[in-house]
């Protein structure tokens, strides 16, 4: 306990003078650095090696914070957040004037979250300011679920990794919108649309969620995101076999990750038909096929229902032609 102490306290000093700290979250590991200090924000984009207009979400550690972030809350904001913060809930709104252009991406919104893992509720509440944290992985790679995903991707870039185990919910949080005339989920996640709709009504999905009749086929327009190195390809379970049947022998040079167990002896994950645990375990297992260096990851396309919503949003852009 005095230990833990001493660690956010070392945290808070590092925020203070400007240094990252990357922290566990619910979802993901966050790179973090205070929301209200340019040159933390610069170093920052400049670690991920993020595009200036792609804005970063601000985490607060509780919703009475929310008011000095924003110019207005609108009703569905505050029933939405009531029922999911701390949780893994991003809420676009109208940004307050002092907001830095450079979090936001130029825009007139700023992205808000109170995520809900101890750890970053600790070190959010010793700090007391905002802090922005996109996942803590290079722009475009995989989000880490472990604080040493984070350690093998920035090294010495990052002052300080606070360790929290691996991530429970293991995907980023679902990002409604509510600056428009209507209520948008910018990117799905474990928190689906049914559940936001039931507290506010009717939401959209953004235009590219919608579009994807065919799920092996990369939707057009969509970034490559969220993507390991070795080239992924998504397929359903026969199309699967014919590619198993007709490998050259010897010569297995895909991974696969599917629901059934592995006809021959392979680099294969059987993936758990919970989308829940599903999800925990997506971008480790992910890192872990990655690892092998083969010439291509096969995963099996998951089961149509929204429960796999945000996992299938995850799939389609790490299957997305670079
Ligand atoms: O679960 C999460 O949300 C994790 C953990 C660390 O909290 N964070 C995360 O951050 O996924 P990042 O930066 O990897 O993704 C943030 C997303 C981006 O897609 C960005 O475009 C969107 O949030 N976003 C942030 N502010 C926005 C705004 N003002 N308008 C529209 N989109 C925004
Ligand atoms: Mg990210």
């Amino acid at each position: 306990m005095h230990d833990d102490r001493n660690i956010i306290e070392q945290a808070v000093h590092l925020l203070q003078s400007g240094e990252l700290v990357a922290f566990p979250t619910e979802t993901v590991y966050g790179l973090g650095a205070d929301a209200s200090n340019p040159a933390a924000v610069a170093k920052l984009y400049e670690a991920k090696g993020r595009p200036g207009n792609h804005p970063v979400i601000v985490h607060l550690s509780e919703l009475s914070q929310l008011s000095f972030w924003t110019s207005q809350i609108p009703d569905n904001a505050m029933r939405l957040a009531e029922k999911f913060w701390p949780g893994p809930l991003t809420l676009i709104l109208p940004k307050a004037p002092h907001v830095l252009d450079a979090i936001t991406g130029g825009q007139k919104s700023v992205g808000l979250r109170v995520p809900s893992h101890p750890l970053a509720l600790d070190l959010l509440k010793a700090f007391g300011g905002g802090v922005v944290a996109p996942s803590a992985n290079k722009f475009g790679r995989l989000s880490p679920t472990k604080a040493n995903d984070v350690r093998s991707e920035f090294h010495d870039q990052v002052a300080m990794v606070l360790d929290g185990g691996p991530c429970a919910v293991g995907i980023e949080s679902t990002i409604v919108d509510l600056t428009g005339s209507q209520p948008m989920i910018l990117r799905p996640g474990m928190i689906e649309q049914a559940e936001i709709e039931s507290v506010i009504g009717a939401v959209r999905l953004a235009a590219q969620f919608v579009e994807d009749e065919s799920i092996t086929r990369a939707p057009g327009g969509l970034p490559s995101h969220y993507a390991p190195t070795t080239p992924l390809k998504l397929a359903h379970a026969d199309e699967l076999q014919r590619i198993i049947d007709n490998l050259p022998k010897g010569r297995v040079r895909i991974a696969v990750m599917a629901f059934s167990a592995a006809p021959l002896e392979m680099d294969w994950i059987i993936a758990n038909s919970d989308p829940h645990a599903f999800a925990r375990d997506l971008y480790s297992n992910l890192r872990q096929l990655d690892k092998l260096q083969l010439d291509q990851i096969i995963v099996e396309v998951p089961p149509e229902d929204s429960h796999w919503d945000g996992i299938r949003d995850r799939l389609v852009r790490a299957a997305a032609d670079k």
